[in-house]
């Protein structure tokens, strides 16, 4: 019996998500609380959005099929090609459909993305210790834990101890053009 499909799709990110964006992050304030700070106004929308320009970092939206809302947002950041070709994930879930599944269906779309389009070999979650919805859904999605990365990220005002979590491009795998041949 073939997988039921997802119930989200991956969107990437425009300067028409804005109003919805910035309403959905001020909506989500508890849950987001202490863990992620999203920008809740258009001119913190737009100056975020420049992190996207240059190719470095891609932005997510995972959009509900069956009613078009947003349901979290996923980004892929520090693209870094050479010899380490990975990323870093930063995501979350907007509170009206919090709990639901979608974001641990949404993230299993991104690693097909990151692994199959970009060709991507390696993704990581940094993960603060305390935060256990997000260790859960790394866990769940087949990330392994690495290690205790000490004072790691700058986040609600200090530097924070994560938890680094990767799950690597499973085989068969296509490198990008940009993998030296040896
Ligand atoms: C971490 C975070 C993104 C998880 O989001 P979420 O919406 O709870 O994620 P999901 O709904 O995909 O999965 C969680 C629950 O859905 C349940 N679920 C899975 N499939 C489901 C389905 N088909 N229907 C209903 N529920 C389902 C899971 O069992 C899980 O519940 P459990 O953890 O109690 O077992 C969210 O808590 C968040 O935004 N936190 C703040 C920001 C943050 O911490 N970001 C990460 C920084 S590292």
């Amino acid at each position: 019996m073939s997988p039921l499909p997802p119930r989200v799709d991956l969107c990437p990110l425009t300067p028409a998500d804005q109003d919805e964006f910035c309403a959905l992050v001020r909506a989500s304030a508890e849950l987001h609380t202490p863990w992620m700070q999203l920008p809740t106004t258009a001119a913190a929308f737009r100056e975020w959005m420049r992190r996207f320009e240059d190719g470095t970092n891609l932005g997510f939206l995972l959009r509900v099929r069956e009613t078009g809302a947003a349901a979290g947002m996923v980004n892929v950041n520090s693209v870094i090609r050479g010899r380490y070709q990975g990323a870093s994930l930063g995501y979350a879930a907007f509170a009206p459909s919090a709990g639901r599944g979608y974001m641990a269906e949404g993230l299993a779309l991104v690693l097909r993305h990151a692994f199959e389009d970009l060709r991507l070999h390696r993704l990581e979650a940094n993960v603060q210790p305390g935060n256990k919805a997000s260790l859960a859904l790394v866990r769940r999605l087949g990330f392994r834990y690495e290690g205790l990365s000490p004072a790691y990220l700058y986040i609600d005002g200090a530097w924070r101890d994560h938890e680094r979590w990767a799950i690597t491009a499973p085989a068969p795998w296509t490198p990008d053009a940009s993998l030296p041949a040896v």
